[in-house]
């Protein structure tokens, strides 16, 4: 019998004092992590994923970022140990796309985009509810500003470049010993419309297997290049811990972009971010 654990992030660059944000989503996880039901891991991931979308701190659901264009894009996957996996990338009008990925899991598919993912999602019954912020309309206004003045970030010197990602996370790991992984994003500050990032890539911004699982935060295009999640992950299932894996890719990913990771193994569970910035919360049950 393995102990359970859940970790929860906000975001790498989303200030640690948010950290009652994934802290609350790691409460809410943990009641279904331990519930004694099927899909222990799988359900607190989500729920704990739910939470955070809803919390318009952080940059997924609502509170996600818009694209250049005006338009409101967000990415989510969820995957188990067992092998499913369910992603929706560039879904619009609905409030929690982590909801769409789950049932992306249980279709022959294993992602959804666009068009398509929206549809898919008010076709099985999420509400048409686009997740509008004020605050997210005045990073837009900020962005668009920083463009036409060219006064950008050093990450965004490839629009030069880009900023101000964000995502939120969780990864769990059940009594019976296997894993779930949540990811949720609004993207970045500067995006085209169509632009998909890490997080609902499997083995990017993700990685659930039979050793453990992974969540990253950050920069994307970054992420993916170097495959991060899974790099992490094969650390941990040649036996380093997972502290120490997510140390390691925070120390080799190169500046001046960031990165934040969780992990959870069969034994220990670990996070790190650049600079130690992150939101995070972290949970384990009592014996
Ligand atoms: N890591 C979030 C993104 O780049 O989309």
């Amino acid at each position: 019998m393995t102990l359970p654990v859940i970790l929860a992030h906000g975001g790498a660059g989303a200030p640690n004092e948010d950290s009652d944000g994934p802290q609350q989503a790691c409460e809410v996880g943990l009641k279904f992590l331990t519930d004694g039901e099927i899909d222990a891991a799988l359900r607190a991931v989500v729920e704990a994923a739910v939470v955070l979308e809803n919390d318009v701190r952080f940059n997924a659901g609502t509170g996600a970022n818009y694209r250049l264009d005006g338009s409101l894009q967000m990415d989510a996957i969820l995957a188990t140990s067992d092998g499913r996996i369910g992603s929706v990338a560039a879904i619009e009008r609905v409030r929690n796309p982590i909801r769409v990925a789950r049932l992306v899991m249980d279709s022959p598919h294993i992602m959804l985009c666009g068009d398509g993912a929206t549809r898919f999602a008010h076709h099985r019954g999420i509400a048409d509810d686009p997740p509008v912020t004020e605050k997210a309309r005045k990073r837009l206004e900020s962005a668009l500003e920083r463009l036409k003045s060219g006064k950008l970030r050093p990450t965004e010197r490839k629009w030069q470049g880009r900023d101000m990602h964000g995502t939120i996370g969780a990864v769990a790991r059940a009594a019976d010993g296997t894993f779930a992984v949540s990811c949720s994003t609004g993207g970045t500050s500067m995006m085209l419309r169509g632009r998909v990032g890490d997080s609902p890539l499997f083995g990017a911004g993700t990685m659930c297997g039979e050793h453990g699982a992974v969540c990253a935060t950050g920069d994307g295009e970054e992420i993916i290049r170097r495959l991060a999640s899974m790099r992490v992950y094969m650390r941990i299932a040649e036996g380093m811990h997972p502290q120490a894996a997510c140390e390691t890719e925070v120390a080799v990913f190169p500046p001046p972009y960031t990165i934040g990771l969780i992990a959870a193994s069969r034994e220990a569970h670990g996070m790190a971010a650049t600079d130690d910035k992150m939101a995070r919360g972290v949970l384990e049950a009592q014996e």
